[in-house]
């Protein structure tokens, strides 16, 4: 996983080798090489390719967590119809829907998203976002749920995002998660860019990506005319070259990062 030749990190020049069938093969086949690790095939970049941070000959086109992706005290992975009640404990609270972008949600709307998009397993290309559900490790009990976006392929860019329990909030999880989908971000689809946009209201959200090493990059003023009122947003984002100084305390992750 870590120790790689620098790589090109976009599917421009490869797409045309990469297919859904490769993640479903890599998902299903690749053992864990270590706590985070993640199956991934490279391919050779296309000569010429005019990705200005392509430096290597190999490329690393997917991300195909091999699953659990663990952390400390939780445990990541796909969500199921197993999850429906302990989605509903949390996304069907006004409270945890205030500043989020979906209204408190009912079976229904847990279910369908179960089916498209939650079912996704891996990233295969721009757009593809990744939610996963993280349960404690101790006891299983899913609490909350994580998401990475690929937003832009060409500027190797992506975006987080996180809902969790209430009942199991003020204890470091939610962070721990994001932490880790960091680490898929950086270490494994090798992301130059991660941003994570936040409500200006949203004070639990904002503490939570400045504790995992985000720099507040702007405080837009009512840039959004957001569920019945004009409102501030503040974006936070990390740098890959960032990351790699960014720790976590507990994270074993980000140790094996430190030796290699
Ligand atoms: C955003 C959200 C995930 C933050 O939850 P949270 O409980 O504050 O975050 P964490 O689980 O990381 O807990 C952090 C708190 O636990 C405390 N804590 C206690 N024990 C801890 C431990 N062992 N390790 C780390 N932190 C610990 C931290 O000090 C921190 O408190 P603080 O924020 O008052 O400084 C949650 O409010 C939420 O789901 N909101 C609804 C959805 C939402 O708005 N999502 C964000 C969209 S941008």
């Amino acid at each position: 996983m870590f120790g790689m030749p620098m790589c090109c990190r976009t599917t421009i020049p490869c797409r045309s080798r990469c297919l859904a069938a490769d993640v479903a093969a890599l998902t299903a086949t690749s053992p864990p090489a270590n706590k985070l690790a993640t199956a991934r095939r490279r391919y050779p970049c296309r000569a010429g390719s005019d990705v200005p941070w392509c430096h290597g000959t190999l490329s690393t086109v997917t991300l195909a967590p091999v699953y659990p992706v663990r952390s400390a005290r939780l445990l990541l992975r796909p969500l199921s119809l197993a999850d429906i009640d302990a989605l509903l404990a949390y996304r069907s609270l006004p409270e945890v829907c205030r500043y989020v972008p979906f209204a408190p949600m009912g079976p229904a709307d847990i279910v369908a998203r179960l089916r498209e998009p939650w079912a996704r397993r891996a990233i295969a290309q721009e757009g593809d976002a990744l939610v996963l559900g993280a349960e404690l490790a101790d006891d299983g009990r899913l609490i909350g749920d994580v998401m990475l976006r690929w937003t832009s392929a060409e500027h190797g860019c992506g975006e987080i995002g996180y809902v969790f329990n209430p009942r199991y909030g003020g204890r470091g999880f939610a962070a721990e998660a994001a932490h880790a989908v960091l680490h898929l971000a950086f270490d494994d689809l090798r992301l130059h860019r991660v941003i994570a946009r936040v409500d200006a209201r949203n004070t639990a959200s904002a503490r939570l990506a400045a504790r995992i090493g985000m720099r507040q990059e702007a405080h837009l003023v009512e840039n959004e005319w957001f569920k019945g009122e004009w409102t501030d947003e503040l974006d936070f984002a990390l740098l890959g070259r960032e990351w790699r100084s960014t720790t976590f305390s507990g994270c074993e992750a980000c140790s094996a990062v430190k030796e290699r």
